[in-house]
């Protein structure tokens, strides 16, 4: 263990995470970080509120009393929209979420028009249009939920061709809107998509600024856990269908994660490291 490196457990329903989790990397703190990934119920933003409140909290409270981490980041906009009051009752350790970068993007817009990309789930969800009435009441707000988006994302980091009509569609249904040829910044509210922030831009009809969250939730984490600046070190990835995300491993890989597991059936959630799979 690094010296004063706190643990810390990143959550998603699949690899979306990942965008976070390389945020939380680039700030540069001495952390421990572990992975899940609740693959095995992916898509989130097609799954009802009630399914979700009731398995995210019962999921990480296995989970951490089983990798003991100091922190756990919900790093899934779907499952922080809706359930992040019963997961942080369920867990005797801070948790952060995430938040639709709505705040941040009203800032920065010139023309006064917003997109925000997001999960079928999360662009409809109270939260999110609370956001808005807060944050972004004089500006248009151009709202498109995206499940197929997702599903490029997973595929881009299985090494597969990320799904371009889903790029082409999302694009579609936020600058063909009224009002939309005018977006300048368009909030990621869904940590799947800055994976593929750059095929968005290259689909694009106008330079926009791409904002998500992962900056803001670094430095959220690093303030409640009061961390030491340092390296990052990677640890466990751990996934509710291995098999099925084996083909992202590689994507684990390189950023350094060094020991899978099986995470089984709720209620159990049961995480058994995958001996058939270390890196050298
Ligand atoms: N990455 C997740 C989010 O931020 C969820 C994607 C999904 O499972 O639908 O919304």
């Amino acid at each position: 263990m690094v010296n004063g490196a706190k643990r810390v457990l990143v959550f998603d329903s699949g690899v979306g995470g990942l965008s976070v989790l390389d945020a939380i990397v680039a700030s540069g703190h001495a952390l421990e970080l572990d992975y899940a990934a609740d693959n095995d119920w992916l898509p989130y933003g097609l799954k009802s509120d009630e399914q979700l409140r009731a398995r995210v909290p019962a999921l990480l409270s296995r989970l951490v009393d089983q990798w003991a981490p100091e922190a756990v980041v919900v790093a899934c906009n779907t499952a922080s929209t809706i359930a992040l009051e019963p997961v942080r009752a369920a867990l005797n350790v801070p948790v952060v979420g995430v938040v639709p970068p709505v705040k941040p993007a009203a800032a920065l817009t010139r023309t006064g028009v917003i997109g925000l990309l997001a999960t079928p789930a999360t662009v409809q969800r109270a939260y999110t249009s609370d956001l808005i009435t807060q944050f972004a009441a004089d500006k248009r707000v151009i709202r498109f939920g995206s499940s197929a988006l997702v599903d490029a994302a997973e595929r881009k980091l299985r090494g597969e061709p990320a799904n371009q009509s889903a790029i082409t569609e999302a694009i579609e249904g936020l600058f063909g809107a009224p009002g939309g040829a005018e977006t300048d910044v368009v909030a990621l509210a869904c940590t799947h998509f800055p994976l593929l922030s750059a095929e968005l831009a290259a689909a694009s009809p106008r330079p926009c600024v791409w904002l998500d969250s992962g900056e803001a939730i670094a430095r959220r984490l690093a303030h409640v856990l009061i961390a030491e600046q340092g390296t990052a070190r990677l640890r466990r990835a751990g996934f509710t269908n291995a098999e099925s995300a084996r083909p992202s491993f590689k994507a684990f890989e390189a950023r350094g994660f060094d020991v899978f597991a099986s995470i089984s059936a709720a209620p159990a959630f049961e995480a058994t490291p995958l001996d058939d799979f270390r890196s050298a």
